[in-house]
């Protein structure tokens, strides 16, 4: 049967643009399990792409005109595949972003019209934009036949997020839009960008994710802060240990606690998030293979309270959420997931104990926070892909 959301697109496209679309395509958002801030830092993250999703129903012209509606905004947005595009602070600059990174890679591209309808919720660190950018994405490869590798397409989105939008996003949430598999999450080396993916576990545990309700605000300046306070700590410690670092992945607990005299204790903090992050999310992934969620989970508390601590992009109802969660007995571990300064935490859940988890956030959150939290069970699913 098809999910309501992919007749709700098609519909759309039928009573915006007339007639059906050609094709339509899903792109999921995703929860990371573990790995955060460490993606620009070319480290290891480990996402799961989940069953929340941008559609797109597309039709190509035979002119290069574009015209994109969005239901989420109610709105169509009219540029041309021929034009040079110019960002405008709306929604349409990430449709329009990946229209020019593909223009900048020399395809001639046909015009289209598409709709496109979303249930990944929107500025909660999920990765909604990135889900609009894979969907669309894949909608332009399908239309004007274009070969592109799964990990090229999360580059090429990366890209317009980066260049276009004008946010400075690392490359895990295109990265896992685009080539997630259901049942499992991805192991992404960012240097390189070689993966594997693992196997979840089975059904009797569940991800459940908790939507603290609170929108990132300068979550921008704040994101790229973290991002120079890394930099800055590579070049003092390159400068320090009169060796040519290139990354934070290139440096080990034993260097930072030798060199890290060299640092403001604000840049050591954050220094030693990321390097210690990095050692959890290759430990996690080991323990998850070996089948033990115990340890997986201690990991996912440690990452939180490094996220908290250290990097200091947690909040009071982050926290509350983790802590909140943490007294439920059936529950492996729990984190803030994404960015943060808000969004949701990710949780991982004997299904049993999935009730009782819902009900303790459901009681306490608003009464500390005066918020009403929101709950989602997930599982894993496919990256980008065509829906027949
Ligand atoms: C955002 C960015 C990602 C990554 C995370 C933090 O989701 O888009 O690239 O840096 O924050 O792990």
């Amino acid at each position: 049967m098809l999910h309501p959301i992919i007749t709700q697109a098609r519909d759309a496209f039928e009573s915006v643009f007339e007639g059906q679309a050609d094709v339509t395509l899903q792109a999921p958002g995703r929860v990371n399990l573990i790995g955060e801030h460490t993606d620009y830092n070319e480290g290891f993250v480990f996402p799961a792409a989940i069953d929340r999703w941008a559609i797109v129903a597309a039709r190509s012209r035979v002119d290069s005109r574009v015209r994109i509606y969005s239901a989420m905004h109610e709105e169509v947005a009219e540029f041309r595949t021929d034009d040079v595009l110019e960002a405008q602070g709306s929604w349409a600059d990430y449709p329009k972003g990946v229209v020019r990174e593909f223009q900048k890679l020399g395809h001639s591209l046909c015009g289209f019209d598409a709709a496109i309808v979303g249930n990944v919720p929107m500025g909660a660190g999920l990765s909604s934009s990135a889900a609009v950018e894979m969907a669309v994405g894949k909608g332009m490869v399908m239309l004007n036949r274009i070969e592109i590798s799964g990990p090229d397409l999360a580059l090429l989105g990366q890209r317009a997020e980066n260049h276009f939008v004008g946010v400075n996003c690392g490359i895990m949430d295109q990265f896992i839009s685009a080539n997630g598999r259901a049942g499992h999450a991805l192991f992404l080396d960012c240097r390189g960008l070689s993966f594997e993916l693992v196997p979840l576990f089975g059904d009797d545990v569940q991800i459940v994710i908790c939507n603290s309700g609170v929108t990132r605000g300068l979550t921008d300046s704040a994101y790229n802060d973290r991002r120079s306070a890394c930099e800055n700590g590579v070049s003092l410690l390159t400068r320090a240990m009169g060796e040519d670092i290139k990354a934070l992945r290139d440096v080990s607990m034993e260097i930072l606690d030798v060199y890290g005299g060299a640092l403001s204790e604000t840049v050591l903090k954050r220094c030693r998030h990321v390097i210690t992050e990095n050692e959890r999310t290759q430990r996690a992934v080991a323990l998850l293979k070996d089948g033990d969620l115990s340890g997986f989970g201690q990991l996912m508390v440690a990452s939180h309270e490094s996220l908290r601590d250290d990097y200091e992009v947690s909040g009071k109802e982050l926290d509350l959420l983790v802590e909140i969660a943490l007294n439920v007995p059936g529950v492996f571990g729990a984190r803030m997931t994404g960015a943060g300064f808000g969004g949701c935490t990710v949780n991982i859940v004997e299904r049993d104990a999935v009730p009782a988890l819902t009900d303790a956030i459901n009681e306490q959150y608003p009464r500390t926070t005066g918020l009403t939290p929101e709950i989602y069970v997930c599982s894993a699913v496919n990256g980008a892909e065509l829906v027949e």
